[in-house]
């Protein structure tokens, strides 16, 4: 990437918490690196960004975020790879859905390039927070939110744009039980399910708790009109191989996600010759494979969950128990491979790494 043309001013801790991390345990998303970066827009323009100790943030109680929810985020991570260069996966895909993420909740637009480099910056400065521990990484956290005291609707005319890092292990710990969900909706037609804003999980958080209470680490959301469709799961694209085929419903619809794991995963099954099939997918399909034994693998894509295996469906009362994790041809080797670009043992065919400037 480029030298960094924007001025970006630092402070720096004068106390870091570096020598307080339990690095062979590190839950995912509790642990705070030493710095985090804060920008803001006014007056019609962006300010210079800054560097800071990491802290509380002090706001207005009519800070129109908080009421009315213009709010996105991104997440996106960072490895030190086998040379000791630090490394980002895919930073420019982040950039450009945080911008359709503007638009879409009408907040101020943030350009790509002024996002890479704050990016950029942030993981420079706490690139000792990156841990070393295989599987784990640092996972980089930028978020836009709306700032005005005012507390009429309309979209707000000041906004503030953080990033922050943690240093973090797996989001699931084990294989994924998952439930076909036909009563609650995520998203959508004409809705916000495209866009990576912060009232789309809190709309999952009650349906997710009661498949929670089931016995349920997730749910896979279906169509709203219908309930017939496949779309994705809560923190996770989802994917299936029926039959030798990578199966995953298709992003036409705004109900969906677009995630750079699942992007990734289908250049990848592409260019290894598999056929990839990006297409509505039904629930009668899927739990027609299971049972039929056709279905040989069911996985979530995301930054956090990374490829997350689903070894069992349950659907209308039934549970679909899939194939074990070990014989999971497709998901195993996509898995790996994705982890062989970030640690730079394999080629980076396709230019998915950043290198940050230290
Ligand atoms: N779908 C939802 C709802 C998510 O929160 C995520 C996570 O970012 C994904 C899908 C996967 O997207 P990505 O692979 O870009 O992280
Ligand atoms: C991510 O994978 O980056 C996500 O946004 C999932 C999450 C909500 C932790």
């Amino acid at each position: 990437m480029a030298e960094s043309v924007i001025d970006i001013q630092v402070k720096k801790t004068t106390s870091s918490k570096l020598n307080q991390v339990d690095w062979e345990n590190l839950p995912f998303g509790r642990v705070f690196s030493d710095h985090m970066l804060v920008m803001d827009y006014k007056d019609g323009k962006w300010h210079t960004p800054e560097v800071l100790p990491f802290g509380d943030l002090q706001l207005h109680p009519a800070t129109s975020a908080i009421h009315y929810g213009q709010s996105i985020f991104e997440g996106l991570k960072a490895y030190r790879n086998e040379n000791g260069e630090v490394v980002i996966f895919r930073p420019d895909m982040n950039a450009k859905r945080f911008r359709a993420s503007c638009q879409r909740m009408c907040m101020a637009d943030v350009p790509e390039e002024l996002f890479l480099q704050c990016v950029q910056k942030i993981v420079a400065i706490d690139k000792e927070w990156i841990p070393k521990k295989k599987g784990y990484s640092l996972y980089i956290r930028p978020f836009l939110f709306a700032t005005d005291d005012y507390i009429g609707i309309k979209p707000s005319d000041s906004y503030k744009f953080m990033i922050f890092t943690c240093p973090v292990g797996a989001y699931y710990s084990e294989p994924l039980s998952v439930k076909i969900e036909e009563k609650f909706t995520r998203a959508v037609e004409g809705g916000v399910g495209r866009a990576k804003t912060a009232g789309n999980y809190a709309a999952s958080l009650y349906p997710a708790k009661l498949g929670k209470e089931e016995g349920f680490h997730q749910l896979v959301w279906t169509d709203a009109k219908e309930h017939k469709y496949i779309e994705e799961s809560g923190t996770m694209n989802i994917m299936f191989v029926i039959d030798g085929k990578l199966i995953t419903p298709s992003e036409t619809s705004d109900t969906i996600l677009p995630g750079i794991t699942k992007r990734s995963v289908v250049e990848l099954a592409q260019s290894w010759g598999m056929t990839v099939e990006e297409r509505k997918v039904t629930v009668e399909e899927i739990i027609d494979s299971a049972k039929s034994g056709k279905l040989s693998e069911a996985f979530g894509a995301g930054t956090a969950a990374t490829i997350a295996p689903i070894n069992s469906i349950g659907f209308r009362g039934e549970m679909y128990n899939l194939p074990s994790v070990e014989t999971r041809e497709f998901s195993n080797k996509v898995h790996a491979h994705l982890d062989a670009i970030k640690a730079g043992t394999v080629e980076d065919e396709f230019n998915w790494i950043t290198k940050v400037s230290l």
